[in-house]
């Protein structure tokens, strides 16, 4: 994606207005596009991300009185609390904290447990700056806030000698996802960004995080991946997304399994006549989505990427009609681009706005980027941001 300025600068220069100083050093994170597999991460199911060129960058610095400051470009205002002080805050008193600063400093209170579990004494843990920029966009459904949990947890987990695995740090940001922000989301996104590979995949089972990096290949077969930022923000914390995640854990229940991952497509007859329509439709998403996953990393290892088009297709499908998490922006983005010659297109996200993807040949990008804006101002909605990602590294010390 095309970057506007370097976060890597814009945080170094934060930190310089905050502390006077350089920082001790930098560390990044990515966001994530979700290739296939949505809302499969709670259900304990298949997710298919890759980490996008998309980064937030952490500057961090020393301090000796044993607190935590944080600043961002999100908002001016630093936020500084004592590290002794983030077990009472969170998650009960979390509202006292502006929202953008319950992620770094949801990390800091959930590695502060990791390393109590892991037998290390939290008490004599420096104290730290931390200055936040990012060029991931904020509400378009591509992580931003994993990106920002991923830069956090990899900077403190070296400052503070934890020697946490990335697997601990993607459990510690989906920690201060889930409890300090108050957001029920599942794994992917602390996953990805943690994991993420060049030109790769990461292919993971969310009940035991096997995670299995898998070549993409879309620079060789000429292809692109094109984000349509429908500019139609979305908030987890709130609204639909909890209730679907409620619906899975109501048609599990019925089928009287532990997770919807524990279904396969040829129990849905005996789901259809056990429930309702609304929770069968929810079901039946997700438990094919879970076959989309599976079928998608077999096709793109056997085939190349352009076998993989129809899945997308399959997946945008289900979740507009039975997931029921699309919207009008969104369903025209996919259309679009489809009828733009893309071999695949689907919403990707949590959904209720954000984002889609579409896998389209390199040479077409320009035109369907041309088609979707002016299809967006016919239809009467807010000009979308159209950009590509590709896939990168995931989270990393720049220095
Ligand atoms: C959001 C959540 C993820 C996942 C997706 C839907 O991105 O953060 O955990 O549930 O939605 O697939």
């Amino acid at each position: 994606m095309t970057a506007t300025a370097s976060p890597q600068t814009d945080a170094r220069d934060l930190f310089a207005e905050l502390t006077g100083a350089t920082p001790a050093g930098f560390w990044s994170a990515p966001g994530r596009v979700n290739l296939i597999g949505e809302h499969t991460d709670y259900n304990d199911g298949f997710v298919f991300p890759f980490a996008i060129d998309g980064r937030t960058v952490v500057a961090l610095g020393t301090r000796g009185d044993g607190r935590i400051r944080v600043v961002s470009t999100f908002d001016p205002v630093p936020i500084e609390v004592a590290l002794a002080d983030l077990d009472t805050l969170f998650p009960d008193r979390r509202d006292e904290i502006v929202e953008w600063a319950r992620y770094p400093l949801g990390v800091a209170w959930a590695l502060q447990d990791a390393a109590r579990a892991a037998g290390v004494d939290p008490a004599p843990l420096t104290g730290v700056d931390i200055a936040l920029a990012s060029d991931v966009p904020v509400g378009a459904g591509l992580s931003s806030s994993a990106a920002i949990e991923g830069a956090t947890a990899s900077a403190l987990n070296d400052l503070w000698g934890l020697g946490l695995t990335r697997v601990a740090l993607a459990r510690a940001g989906r920690r201060a996802e889930n409890e300090a922000v108050g957001a029920p989301t599942g794994i992917m996104d602390q996953m990805a960004s943690m994991l993420g590979r060049p030109d790769a995949g990461i292919f993971l089972d969310c009940r035991s995080l096997d995670a299995d990096v898998v070549d993409l290949g879309f620079a060789d077969a000429g292809l692109e991946v094109l984000v349509v930022d429908t500019r139609v923000s979305h908030a987890h914390a709130t609204g639909g997304y909890g209730e679907r995640r409620a619906a899975c854990e109501r048609g599990a229940e019925i089928m009287g399994v532990s997770a919807l991952r524990d279904l396969v497509p040829a129990d849905l007859d005996r789901a259809r006549e056990l429930m309702d329509d609304v929770t069968f439709r929810r079901v039946r998403h997700v438990v094919t989505e879970d076959q989309r996953v599976l079928d998608a990393v077999r096709l793109l290892r056997a085939e190349g990427p352009r076998a993989i088009g129809a899945l997308l297709d399959a997946s945008h499908a289900s979740m507009r009609d039975d997931f029921e998490i699309s919207t009008a922006e969104l369903d025209l983005a996919v259309e679009t681009a489809r009828a733009a010659g893309a071999v695949g297109a689907r919403m990707t996200g949590g959904g209720f706005g954000g984002s889609s993807i579409a896998l389209i040949d390199s040479t077409l990008v320009d035109d369907a980027a041309a088609r979707i804006v002016a299809a967006f101002a016919e239809a009467g909605f807010c000009e979308p941001h159209v950009f590509t990602v590709h896939p990168s590294e995931g989270a990393r010390r720049d220095g």
